[in-house]
């Protein structure tokens, strides 16, 4: 197939007005959990390149906190995790800077009383640097600590900043289910009001998916056809090629419904959706987002299918399955694949189904969307098609990339030249966000914790949006705990998924896009 590439022009990228970025008040933030693999990989990373790009304020300090006696150790372990994510060098001076701000505090995490040392100590670390009062506490814990963790600062006063602010920022997963997500809100805004709660989805921190808005909102030529009269159908893919990278306990429990589904594919979904919001302030998005979600129509448990790996052959090299995955069951019926048929039952999308699946070791490692547009009358085509048979003609197709090759794609029928017959061929027109506009080094978590210490909520889930998501999956939840409709395992690593996620979509006579990515 024919590709256009499309490319940004030096003149026009120079005449985008730099934005004024605002600068966080001073900071204290303390990160709980903070021995785990994201601490070290992803948010000190992110909050390096943040002071790299002077957005961190002068006056800030970063507190691990967690169970192990790690003492000075801490801050040159966060030091070698920078300069191993890359783009900076051991001997980097603002590197040494950076660091000079992060220490570490030992605590259990539910042992009520070591949580007077750690207020002494961010008041001591407070006073050393004159920040005023603000803190930030990030809950990167087991999801088990949350609600104990943030009680226990409630119980020190240290939810109300005597000057300043006090924000909780919570990873996923929030809670298991609908129950022990209520139960979860209702212990957490206890402590912390709605407007000090910052829950966090990294999808929502990737440039693509912000791009989402642009493309639909800043562009007059695609929101005429963005509806059920031009579009055919939508499938949303985030397709893994890793396993569970050592996270068998966590994985156990929750599956790829609970892990993906329910939070980073119902925001994909939300983006593509949603009706213009008046603004790009928290309140305004969220609730364009909350009124697709409601509008979802209850999905049919036959609609949804699960999978799990069995052994297979990746790279050229052999894999074990899932169920010989370190610390996983070996009769576990956890699923690690999950695709669902949707409706959503408004103005804008009735009629129209929704593909959305997720696994981890598919074939290929891509988070993509692509909407398929209706065919036009055609007719006029086969009429002049050579021979017997009538050419076949593809649909429009628009395709998001959002990870890896960030990008989108719009596929067109283009005449074939000097072909008599008026032959099509579909060409497409591809545009690339690395030649546009170079690599970017963002991981979601620079802009997501910038936001938060600006105490902008934005591009985090309100508690409404969890229970509405949790509440469209249950029935889902509880059928599959209560009978896996599969035998299990039943896809091979490396191949995209099980038969029946095929068959779900060749019931509409229609079959899963795999020429995913460029
Ligand atoms: C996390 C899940 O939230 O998202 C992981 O817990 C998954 O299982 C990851 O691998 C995917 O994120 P990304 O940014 O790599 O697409």
């Amino acid at each position: 197939m024919a590709t256009i590439q499309m490319r940004v022009r030096p003149e026009d990228l120079s005449q985008v007005p730099k934005s004024q970025e605002r600068i966080p008040e001073p900071m204290i933030l303390v990160i709980f959990g903070a021995s785990g693999d994201l601490t070290r990989r992803k948010l000190l990373p992110a909050l390096f390149h943040l002071r790299q790009a002077n957005l961190l304020p002068e006056r800030f300090a970063i507190v691990g906190v967690a169970r192990r006696p790690l003492g000075p150790t801490f801050a040159q372990d966060m030091r070698a995790g920078i300069i191993e994510s890359g783009g900076v060098e051991a001997n980097d001076a603002k590197l040494d800077e950076f660091v000079s701000h992060i220490s570490y505090f030992q605590l259990n995490f539910d042992d009520p009383s070591s949580y007077a040392g750690l207020k002494a100590e961010l008041e001591r670390i407070d006073k050393e640097r004159n920040i005023g009062g603000n803190r930030l506490f990030y809950l990167a814990t087991a999801s088990e600590f949350f609600a104990g963790i943030v009680e226990n600062l409630g119980a020190q006063g240290m939810a109300q900043a005597e000057h300043g602010v006090a924000e909780v920022l919570i990873e996923k997963p929030f809670g298991h289910d609908l129950d022990s997500a209520r139960e979860l809100d209702r212990r957490v805004n206890a402590v912390f009001p709605e407007n000090q709660v910052y829950r966090i989805d990294h999808y929502l921190g990737k440039e693509t998916v912000q791009n989402l808005l642009v493309f639909r909102f800043a562009n007059g030529i695609f929101e005429p056809v963005w509806n059920r009269n031009y579009i055919d159908h939508v499938q949303i893919t985030v397709a893994e090629t890793l396993g569970i990278e050592g996270r068998g306990p966590f994985y156990e429990k929750a599956g790829a419904l609970r892990d993906v589904m329910q939070n980073h594919m119902m925001e994909l979904l939300a983006m593509i959706c949603l009706e213009p919001p008046s603004s790009f302030e928290a309140e305004s998005l969220r609730r364009e987002k909350h009124k697709v979600w409601r509008a979802i129509h209850p999905i049919p448990v036959q609609d949804a299918v699960c999978g799990q790996y069995g052994p297979g052959i990746m790279g050229g090299e052999h894999v074990v399955g899932y169920r010989d995955e370190e610390r996983v069951n070996p009769q576990s019926t956890a699923e690690t694949y999950a695709a669902l048929r949707l409706e959503i039952e408004n103005w804008r999308w009735a009629g129209v189904p929704f593909y959305l699946r997720t696994g981890k070791r598919l074939k290929k490692r891509a988070t993509e969307i692509s909407i398929e547009f209706k065919q036009p009358p055609l007719l006029i085509f086969n009429r002049m098609a050579t021979g017997n048979h009538c050419q076949e003609i593809q649909p429009n197709l628009l395709k998001i990339r959002i990870q890896p090759d960030e990008g989108i794609a719009l596929r067109f029928g283009a005449k074939v030249p000097t072909s008599p017959s008026m032959a099509v061929c579909p060409v497409t027109m591809d545009f690339d966000y690395e030649t546009a506009f170079g690599k970017s080094s963002a991981n979601g978590y620079e802009r997501l914790l910038l936001d938060a210490m600006l105490g902008d909520q934005t591009l985090f889930l309100h508690r409404d949006g969890v229970e509405i998501t949790w509440a469209l999956f249950m029935p889902i939840l509880q059928a599959w705990a209560e009978n896996k409709p599969d035998l299990f395992p039943n896809y091979f690593a490396g191949s995209w998924g099980p038969d029946s996620a095929d068959r779900l979509l060749e019931r509409d006579g229609r079959a899963w896009r795999n020429d995913l990515g460029r």
